[in-house]
């Protein structure tokens, strides 16, 4: 699928997306309770694959100065009507590089977005790039698991696999040493991995399983 019919159904169920996240018993917000020791009022945080904000409003509860980048000016409208985002970019993620400098924020987050990509390299090394040493990047993928189109054989932890979910757009699972490696090769040390499911929506078909990492840009 083209990055522009991504956008499209993005853009489509926006108007939807903070009802549907509550039907997948998703609670992006966790994500600044995790990394609520790390952070402090006044840092600059960017939120990659913004959407409508659910995963930053908190920081911004914090006192941290919010951005927020996303392909969906839709979802972004929605996000600007709750007033807490510092500035928001319109963006397409396999854009690189970012439209940001060196060393520019302080932490680094991302939620309910990596799934949409197999290769992650090139996000990994923008993140690099752009947050402080010892700035926090976390983030939030789909882990191998086996489910529909995807079966044990087909698993790879050093890689990725895909399979196309009910809502039609592919969606691609990470293996933990792919993702240490990945890691490890852009200066980011783990503090904390939260694994948990997510209800896919409808009865008979499997949870999504999903894991939180809360990690460092080393100096
Ligand atoms: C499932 S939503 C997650 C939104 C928010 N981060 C959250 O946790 O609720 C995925 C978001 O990623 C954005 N997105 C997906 N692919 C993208 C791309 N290639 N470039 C920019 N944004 C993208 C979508 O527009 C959408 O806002």
């Amino acid at each position: 699928m083209k990055p522009d019919d991504v956008q499209k159904i993005n853009d489509k169920s926006a108007d939807m997306y903070d009802e549907s996240v509550g039907e997948h018993r998703y609670h992006p917000e966790f994500i600044s309770g995790l990394c609520y020791e790390y952070i402090k009022q006044g840092d600059r945080l960017l939120d990659i694959g913004i959407g409508t904000g659910l995963a930053s409003i908190n920081f911004a509860r914090m006192g941290l100065r919010v951005h927020g980048i996303d392909h969906s000016e839709k979802m972004m409208d929605l996000c600007r009507s709750k007033g807490f985002a510092d500035e928001l970019k319109v963006h397409d993620l396999n854009d690189i590089p970012f439209p940001y400098p060196d060393r520019y924020f302080d932490h680094v987050i991302t939620s309910g977005v990596l799934q949409f990509f197999g290769e992650l390299d090139p996000i990994f090394k923008e993140v690099a790039r752009m947050i402080k040493p010892d700035g926090i990047f976390a983030f939030v993928l789909r882990e191998q698991a086996v489910t529909e189109g995807v079966g044990e054989e087909d698993l790879r932890p050093d890689s990725y696999v895909s399979h196309m979910t009910h809502y039609g757009i592919r969606a691609f699972m990470h293996g933990d040493e792919y993702i240490r490696n990945l890691m490890r090769s852009n200066g980011i040390t783990g503090l904390k991995e939260l694994r948990f499911l997510l209800w896919s929506g409808l009865e008979g078909l499997s949870d999504f399983n999903f894991k939180a990492y809360i990690a460092r840009k080393s100096q």
